[in-house]
C-alpha cells in the first residue's frame, strides 16, 4: 500500500498517528482490533476479512510439521494478509514463550521460572528474556505472553512452576528482568528497536493466591479460583510486581482467570480501570485470558458488555471471534458500551503497535532463523540449569562425585527424557515425555562427564539385578535416581496430594540396596513431600524444570561448578503444611541451600 497517511509516517507524533488512524476506521474495524483469535481457529485470509488485530498460537499451537521455519512461514501469512486489508494495519502476532520459545521444537527450552527464582540472578533472567525475545523475532513473533509474576501461596497449584518464588520482592525483581530482557536491547528500552518483542505480565492481579476449591468453572480446583484476602494483603502481596513492570516500560498485560471480592477479575471495573490504569498509570493495553469473557456471565451479551467496560481491552477469543465481533458490535449499537470505551481500547492497542515499530517492520527478523537453539543459546541455558539447583542434603560429602567412580547405576525414567525435564508448556500445551524436541538428557550429561574407567548403567526401573558388575560385592559405589513429575499445565496440574508415588518409593528401596551412596535428583514443578524417606539418601537435589539442558546437572554433580541456588519456595514437611502458614516448621526454609 502507497504510504500517504499521516498514521503511516514515522516522524508524525505517536499521538497523532494513533488519531489520524484511528479517525478512519469504521466501528467494524475498531472491533476487530479487539479480537484476538487462535491459529488453529482462523487462516489467514478469514483474519484479514474480519480485521483481526491479533492471532496467538496458545500452548501447542504449531505448524506441522513443527520447524522454526514452518513458524516464520506461518506468522509471516497472517501478517501478509493483514497488510493487504484495507488500512494495512499489521497484526500482533502472540505466543506462550514462556521457557525460551517453548512451542517451536526445536528452540532453546530454559529452566521454569521456578528455576529461575532458585538461581536468584536478575542479570541472567533478563539474557534469558533477551533470547527468547531473539528466538521469537526469527519465526516473526512480536509478542510473548510472559512473565508470570504470580506469588503462588499454596504448591497445590498446577501453575506453581511458573511463578518465580512465593516472595514478592523476589517475583517482583526476576519479573522485571524478564520484562526488560523481552523489551530491551543493549541497556535501552526502546520498544522500537528490530529486535524488542512485547511483553505480556501476567495474570493481573492475586491468580498465586486463589484458595482450594474455589474454583467453580471447570474441574479443576485451585486453578482459576478465588483470592480471598483484603484489599491490604492484595496491594501488599500481589501487586508489586505490576508496579514495578509498569516503571520499567510494560505496555500489556494480561487478566487473570480468577476472581476477587466477589467478582471475576475480567469483570472488575475498579482493580482493572481505576487501580490499574488510573492509580497505576498503566496506558498499555489489557489482554484478556483464554476465553476468560465466556466465565464472566451465562450471558455472552452481558460477559462482552461487563469486560470491556471493566476495561479490558483485547479479547482473546480463541475459537471464535465472530461471535466476539457481533455481540460487541451490537453491544456498541445499543449503546450498552460507549463508542468512546471503543476508542480507548483501540487506541491503546494501536499505539502499541506503533511503538514496537510494527507499521515499519511488520515481518520480525527471519535471517535469525540459524539462532534458533544455537549452541550459544544452549550455553546460557546450561548455565540457568547449574544456578537453579538446590542442594537440599548432602551427608558425607556425597556431592560432588569424583568423574573416577568406578561404577555409577542411574535410574528413574526421567535421568534420560528430554520431555520430563522440561515439564509442561514445552512443544504441547502440557507438555510430554521422550524426545519432544532436541535436548540434553541428565544420563548423557553424566555419561559425557566421568572418566574413560567409570562405568555406567541405566535403568528406567532400577532393575539391575541382570547386571553383571565389574567387581565382586553386588553395591555399586553410587546410585543416581532421577524422580519427576508428570509434565502438567494450568489447573491440570492442581494436585491435592504432594507425596512420592508408589512406583517412586519401590524404585528408591530397590536402588537403596544397590549402592553405597544414593543421590536423589528430582524434577517437579513444586517442593513434593519427601520428609519420611530424605533419611535414606545420601544427597537430594531439587532440579526443578530445568529443560533441554540436562547436561548442566552433571557438570555440578561432578563438581565443575558449584551449587548456588537458593529454595524460592518454602519446603513443607507433610501436607499439613499446605497452604503453609505462619508458625510452621517446614522441612526446609524459604531461601534454604547448600552450597
Ligand atoms: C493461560 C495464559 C496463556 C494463554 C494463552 C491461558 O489459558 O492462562 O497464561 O498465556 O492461555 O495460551
Ligand atoms: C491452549 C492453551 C490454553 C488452554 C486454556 C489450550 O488448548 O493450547 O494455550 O492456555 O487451552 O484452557
Amino acid at each position: 500500500m502507497e504510504k500517504t497517511h499521516s498514521y503511516q509516517d514515522r516522524r508524525v507524533p505517536l499521538v497523532r498517528r494513533v488519531r489520524d488512524l484511528l479517525d478512519r476506521m469504521t466501528l467494524s474495524e475498531k472491533i476487530g482490533q479487539m479480537t484476538q483469535v487462535e491459529n488453529r481457529s482462523i487462516d489467514p485470509v478469514e483474519a484479514a476479512r474480519h480485521s483481526i488485530g491479533s492471532v496467538l498460537s496458545g500452548g501447542g499451537g504449531n505448524p506441522t510439521p513443527n520447524t522454526p521455519e514452518n513458524w516464520a512461514t506461518m506468522v509471516q501469512s497472517y501478517q501478509e494478509a493483514a497488510l493487504q486489508t484495507r488500512l494495512g494495519i499489521p497484526l500482533l502476532y502472540g505466543a506462550d514463550a514462556v521457557h525460551g520459545h517453548n512451542n517451536v521444537r526445536g528452540a532453546v527450552v530454559f529452566p521454569h521460572n521456578i528455576g529461575l527464582g532458585a538461581s536468584r540472578e536478575p542479570s541472567l533472567t533478563q539474557r534469558i528474556g533477551r533470547i527468547t525475545a531473539l528466538e521469537a523475532l526469527a519465526t516473526g513473533i512480536h509478542w510473548v505472553f510472559a512473565p508470570a509474576v504470580s506469588i503462588p501461596h499454596d504448591i497445590r497449584w498446577g501453575r506453581t512452576f511458573e511463578g518465580f518464588s512465593e516472595d514478592t520482592d523476589l517475583v517482583t525483581r526476576l519479573g522485571v528482568a524478564q520484562l526488560q530482557g523481552l523489551q530491551g536491547v543493549d541497556g535501552t528500552t526502546d520498544l522500537s528497536h528490530p529486535r524488542t518483542v512485547l511483553a505480556s505480565v501476567k495474570h493481573f492481579v492475586g491468580d498465586g493466591g486463589t484458595t482450594w476449591g474455589t474454583n467453580n468453572t471447570n474441574e479443576w480446583i485451585i486453578d482459576q479460583g478465588v483470592t480471598e484476602v483484603d484489599e491490604t494483603v492484595l496491594r501488599a502481596v500481589h501487586m508489586p510486581p505490576y508496579v514495578a513492570a509498569i516503571k520499567a516500560g510494560a505496555r500489556n498485560i494480561m487478566v487473570s482467570l480468577s476472581s476477587w471480592g466477589g467478582l471475576r477479575m475480567h469483570a472488575h471495573r475498579y482493580l482493572l480501570t481505576d487501580v490499574l490504569k488510573g492509580e497505576l498509570g498503566f496506558t498499555g493495553f489489557l489482554v484478556s485470558d483464554w476465553e476468560a469473557v465466556d466465565h464472566v456471565d451465562g450471558d455472552y451479551y452481558t460477559a462482552v458488555v461487563t469486560s470491556i467496560n471493566a476495561g479490558v481491552d483485547m479479547v482473546m477469543t480463541p475459537y471464535d471471534g465472530q461471535r466476539f465481533i457481533a455481540h460487541l458490535s451490537r453491544a456498541v449499537e445499543e449503546g450498552d458500551v460507549p463508542l468512546s470505551r471503543i476508542d480507548d481500547a483501540v487506541g491503546r492497542i494501536l499505539s502499541v503497535k506503533f511503538e514496537l515499530g510494527l507499521f515499519e517492520q511488520p515481518f520480525g527478523e527471519p535471517s535469525l532463523l540459524p539462532l534458533v537453539g544455537s549452541a550459544v543459546h544452549r550455553a546460557v541455558a546450561r548455565e540457568a540449569v547449574r544456578k537453579s539447583l538446590v542442594l537440599l542434603k548432602n551427608d558425607g560429602a556425597a556431592l560432588p562425585l569424583s568423574v573416577q567412580t568406578p561404577l555409577i547405576l542411574i535410574a528413574g525414567q526421567a535421568a534420560n527424557d528430554v520431555g520430563l525435564q522440561c515439564g509442561g508448556w514445552t512443544i504441547a500445551w502440557q507438555g510430554g515425555s521422550g524426545d519432544i524436541t532436541p535436548g540434553t538428557t541428565l544420563l548423557a550429561g553424566i555419561r559425557a562427564s566421568v572418566s574413560e574407567d567409570t562405568t555406567v548403567y541405566y535403568h528406567p526401573a532400577g532393575e539391575f539385578d541382570a547386571v553383571e558388575m565389574p567387581r565382586t560385592g553386588a553395591t555399586a559405589d553410587v546410585g543416581i535416581v532421577v524422580l519427576s513429575e508428570e509434565p502438567y499445565a494450568e489447573g491440570v496440574g492442581d494436585r491435592a496430594d504432594l507425596t512420592l508415588t508408589e512406583a517412586d518409593l519401590a524404585l528408591l528401596d530397590r536402588m537403596r540396596t544397590r549402592c553405597q551412596k544414593l543421590v536423589v535428583i528430582l524434577f517437579s514443578g513444586r517442593p513434593l513431600i519427601v520428609t519420611e524417606h530424605l533419611p535414606q539418601w545420601d544427597a537430594f537435589v531439587a532440579g526443578w524444570l530445568p529443560g533441554t539442558e540436562g547436561d548442566g546437572i552433571a557438570e555440578v554433580l561432578f563438581g565443575e561448578y558449584p551449587f548456588s541456588g537458593r529454595l524460592p519456595y518454602t519446603w513443607p514437611r507433610s501436607m499439613d503444611q499446605v497452604p503453609r502458614k505462619q508458625g510452621d516448621d517446614p522441612l526446609f526454609p524459604l531461601g534454604y541451600g547448600l552450597s
